[in-house]
């Protein structure tokens, strides 16, 4: 572990952007103690590093729960996420303890729009496949049936959860021909006139869409939402993609459903757990597509969260408002 600076103690749980960690060295607030590693912070050590200090700057792979606090004990101002999800924050307990929460919104919204509609493209398109047969031989000629995919152009698109990222999709996708934008989630939205989005019950979404496109936050609720039922009602035709979090989805129905020819395709920019172990089931599919996690991995994207975590954790040290605060 490496330690620089002085004063009130952060712990930062991966290397992270040099934009970040410069503000955090120069700032003269606080002395940083960084687990100096592009891996995941072992929890015993995160149990240990995170000991007396005043913030905790985690990724969205460190499991923030009661027993992180109590290590921590009374000194803990501020958790600074580097991510707009915060499913790995035991909220509850954060809040009985006063203890303030930033993350990254909005700045990661255009990266992890596009990657997802290049996820899209690819799963519907089949690039991986084609990009395969290049190398091995099999591409024999130019053949009327080989590897037909299917394109947006006059299909319906149905995005669960039209939050930033889920707008963003959207309206990346409507220029492509789409017919009807469906979206659910639990309240209509004003911005979704926009792209002619229509308000409909998940229900609707899965059976009448051509694309589904996961981009809601992983909550009670939504974990498990995309399950055997859900799969079985869309049509055999079907795209499903998602870049929110593995968690919405139960892969072992996803699975049946991709090999069963329930539904065509999967693309996933997510799964449980990540990394997804190498012998998974659905990586022998040639339907589905994983990508690990690299929703809003452009070098300007990490840039500006690093900066923006950073911002966040100083100003919870220093009682200022923050940047982007999580209000619950
Ligand atoms: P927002 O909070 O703006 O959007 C979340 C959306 O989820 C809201 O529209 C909300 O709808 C919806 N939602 C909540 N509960 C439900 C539900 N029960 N059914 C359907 N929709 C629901 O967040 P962002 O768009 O900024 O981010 C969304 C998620 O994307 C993050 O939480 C994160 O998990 C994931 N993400 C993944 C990345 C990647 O690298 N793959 C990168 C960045 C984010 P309502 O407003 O009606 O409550
Ligand atoms: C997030 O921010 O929640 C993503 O999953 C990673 O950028």
């Amino acid at each position: 572990m490496q330690t620089v600076g002085k004063l009130m103690k952060v712990f930062v749980t991966r290397r992270i952007p040099q934009e970040g960690m410069k503000i955090l060295s120069t700032a003269g607030v606080c002395e940083v103690c960084l687990w100096d590693s592009d891996e995941p912070v072992p929890r015993e050590d995160l149990l240990k590093g995170v000991q007396e200090a005043h913030g905790l700057l985690c990724m969205l792979s460190d499991k923030i729960d009661a027993e992180v606090l109590d290590a921590a004990g009374p000194n803990l101002k501020v958790i600074s996420t580097l991510s707009v999800g915060f499913d790995h924050l035991a909220i509850n307990e954060i809040k009985k303890r006063g203890i303030r929460v930033g993350y990254t919104p909005d700045v990661l919204t255009d990266a992890t729009a596009e990657l997802t509609v290049a996820l899209l493209l690819a799963t519907a398109r089949r690039l991986p496949e084609g990009v395969e047969e290049v190398k091995n031989g099999g591409w024999s000629s130019w053949k009327p049936l080989w590897l037909c995919g299917y394109g947006l152009s006059g299909s319906t698109v149905g995005v669960i959860g039209l939050g930033r990222i889920g707008m963003a999709i959207a309206r990346r996708l409507m220029p492509f021909g789409v017919k009807r934008l469906l979206y659910s989630g639990r309240t209509a939205k004003a911005c979704a006139a926009e792209v002619n989005g229509e308000f409909v019950p998940l229900d609707t979404l899965v059976s009448e869409s051509d694309f589904v496109v996961v981009s809601c936050s992983l909550t009670p609720e939504t974990q498990g939402l995309c399950d055997k039922a859900f799969f079985s009602k869309m049509k055999n035709t079907a795209v499903f993609v998602n870049s929110s979090r593995g968690a919405v989805v139960n892969q072992e129905d996803l699975y049946k459903a991709l090999s069963s020819g329930e539904i065509a395709a999967a693309g996933l920019d997510v799964t449980t757990p990540e990394p997804l172990p190498t012998d998974h089931p659905l990586l022998t599919l040639k339907n589905c597509v994983v990508l690990p996690h690299i929703g809003s991995a452009t070098y300007s994207t990490r840039g500006v969260m690093g900066a923006l975590s950073a911002q966040n954790l100083l100003a919870g040290l220093q009682g200022t408002d923050m940047p982007s605060e999580l209000t619950f």
